[in-house]
């Protein structure tokens, strides 16, 4: 059924011998020398998807090595250039959406219609960074502002590419959050050294042949797979890259920043999001969008609801608005669709389990769930819980959602910014004053007013305050993050200076 879908792809045999994955360099499919591979197997039933390259450093050197070989003829590229080609691979996924989401689907196991609209949103993320990267602008500016300078100094400014960029993401977007770092890397005029996570490292492969057949010239953009743990520090270390772009936990990328040196980070990292929710909320929209939030894809988005403050007037109906729609989720396989699928790992659910133990010894209250079979865990939802339990600040990547009841807007803030996360924050109320102002004191990244927290639409700017990442993404700001400016002084002479008739 794999090979049947995978040939749907045309050529996409080159790609691999049987399941047996290669990695690409210089626009060619290789074995790995090392003779290592990684198996990737569906979560749902542990069906083996296909195999993956355990790569070496030695081809981590090579790959970078290219990388770097090839950036100068790319900068040479125009915009326009680079702009169809992202427009190109754009078509293409458009076109392949359903195989490339149906590997996604057995590789990660997320329900299948949301596996195709990551490869559509990847799709119109390409298209919309070549719109962002024409739409590029320099300035120049006069020096007169300054006493002792005149208008014979002048800077301008424009943006030129920071090199090699190493891009490095999580399993549970493989494809879209690989995708949102090499579109604007290279209409930025980057060259690209690609390194997907394991579990879920088949779908991203699949740049490779999509950026061939869009004409990207080869060595431009290379993928390597292997171990984080065995090549990560590596690849991050190496002295020819020039700026990562990481998403995944806020562990790796507090490691990433402690061995990368001076390179420019752009860390997208782990979020405790807290959904504070006042007397005078609209309650069915309330729960809607808490439920959607907190149990999407099982729970496994770094955006996802991980907490909810309710004040006293609406916690018992919010709760009991809840839980009738979580009963109502469906649970099961992600290629029928059902809404809570299995964990990426068993040792993930062993995880989330310890979390809801430790809160049901410290005395919250079970409303449903609480059940596991394999790698799926039932969605789950806890009341009464506390500021001395696990769940109130850890992050569990799965299916459980803690209600921690407060008594004012005051202490949900205050409950709010105690965590070490700072990714997003949601306020639900009727009163857009207070909204506004509970807004301003949340220390997070972004604040939803009356939405569940979340990352798209790619354009808006993306980011997180303290464990959750550093810099800013977001199509015109990743674009900007992986280029820097660069400065030309014009100081003008005497003799070009035209003679002029002013009075004063
Ligand atoms: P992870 O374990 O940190 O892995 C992320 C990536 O880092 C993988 O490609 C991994 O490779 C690689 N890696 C591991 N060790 C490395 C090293 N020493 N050097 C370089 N790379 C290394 O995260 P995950 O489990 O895939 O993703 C879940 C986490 O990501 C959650 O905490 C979630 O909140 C966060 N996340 C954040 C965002 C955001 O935008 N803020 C988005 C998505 C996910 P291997 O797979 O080979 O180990
Ligand atoms: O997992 C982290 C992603 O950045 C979340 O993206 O909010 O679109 O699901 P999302």
């Amino acid at each position: 059924m794999m090979i049947d879908e995978l040939e749907k792809i045309s050529d996409s045999s080159i790609m691999r011998d049987n399941l047996d994955f290669r990695f690409f360099l210089a626009g060619t499919w290789k074995n790995s020398s090392s003779g290592k591979t990684i198996e990737i197997k569906n979560p749902y039933n542990q069906e083996l998807i296909g195999t993956v390259s355990a790569c070496s450093t030695e081809e981590a050197d090579q790959v970078i090595t290219i990388a770097k070989e090839n950036l100068e003829c790319w900068i040479e590229k125009t915009q326009r250039e680079r702009a169809d080609i992202l427009r190109n691979a754009a078509k293409l996924m458009k076109e392949w959406a359903d195989p490339l989401g149906y590997i996604l689907m057995k590789e990660i196991g997320k329900p299948l219609k949301s596996a195709k609209s990551e490869i559509i949103r990847t799709s119109e993320l390409f298209e919309a960074t070549a719109e962002a990267g024409l739409q590029q602008e320099g300035e120049a500016i006069y020096g007169d502002t300054f006493k002792g300078f005149g208008k014979d100094k002048i800077s301008m400014t424009y943006r030129v590419p920071l090199g090699v960029i190493l891009c490095i993401g999580p399993f549970n977007y493989p494809f879209n959050l690989t995708g949102s770092k090499i579109a604007p890397a290279l209409m930025a005029g980057n060259t690209v050294v690609v390194k997907p996570p394991s579990q879920g490292a088949i779908t991203p492969l699949f740049f490779g042949l999509i950026l061939e057949k869009a004409g990207l010239p080869p060595g431009v953009m290379n993928i390597i797979t292997g171990r984080g743990s065995e090549i990560g520090d590596y690849l991050v270390q190496h002295p020819l890259v020039n700026m990562i772009s990481f998403t995944g936990s806020s562990e790796t990328g507090k490691h990433l920043a402690n061995v990368a040196g001076m390179k420019p980070l752009l860390l997208e990292l782990g979020g405790k999001d807290a959904a504070i929710v006042l007397d005078d909320a609209n309650l069915e929209l309330t729960a809607d969008a808490i439920v959607s939030g907190a149990f999407s894809y099982s729970g496994q988005r770094c955006t996802a609801v991980k907490r909810v403050l309710p004040m006293p007037g609406i916690a018992d109906q919010l709760i009991e608005l809840a839980k009738n729609k979580i009963l109502n989720l469906k649970v099961g396989n992600p290629e029928e669709n059902a809404n809570i699928g299995p964990l990426i790992s068993s040792h993930q659910c062993d995880y989330v389990q310890g979390l809801i133990d430790d809160a049901l010894e410290k005395g919250s209250t079970l409303i449903c769930g609480n059940k596991r079979e394999d790698n799926i865990m039932w969605p789950t939802l806890l009341d009464n819980v506390t500021t001395e339990m696990r769940i109130a600040w850890e992050e569990p990547f799965g299916p459980v959602l803690p209600f921690i009841r407060v008594h004012s807007a005051e202490e949900a803030i205050e409950i709010s910014n105690k965590s070490e996360y700072g990714l997003q924050g949601m306020i639900f109320t009727e009163n857009i004053d207070l909204a506004f102002n509970i807004a301003q004191e949340l220390e997070v990244g972004t604040v939803q007013v009356n939405g569940k927290s979340e990352r798209g639409p790619d354009h808006f700017p993306f980011l997180g305050t303290k464990s959750s990442g550093l810099g800013t993404q977001g199509i015109k700001y990743s674009i900007e993050a992986m280029s820097r400016p660069k400065v030309i002084v014009m100081n003008l002479s005497e003799r070009g200076k035209l003679v002029k008739n002013c009075k004063y």
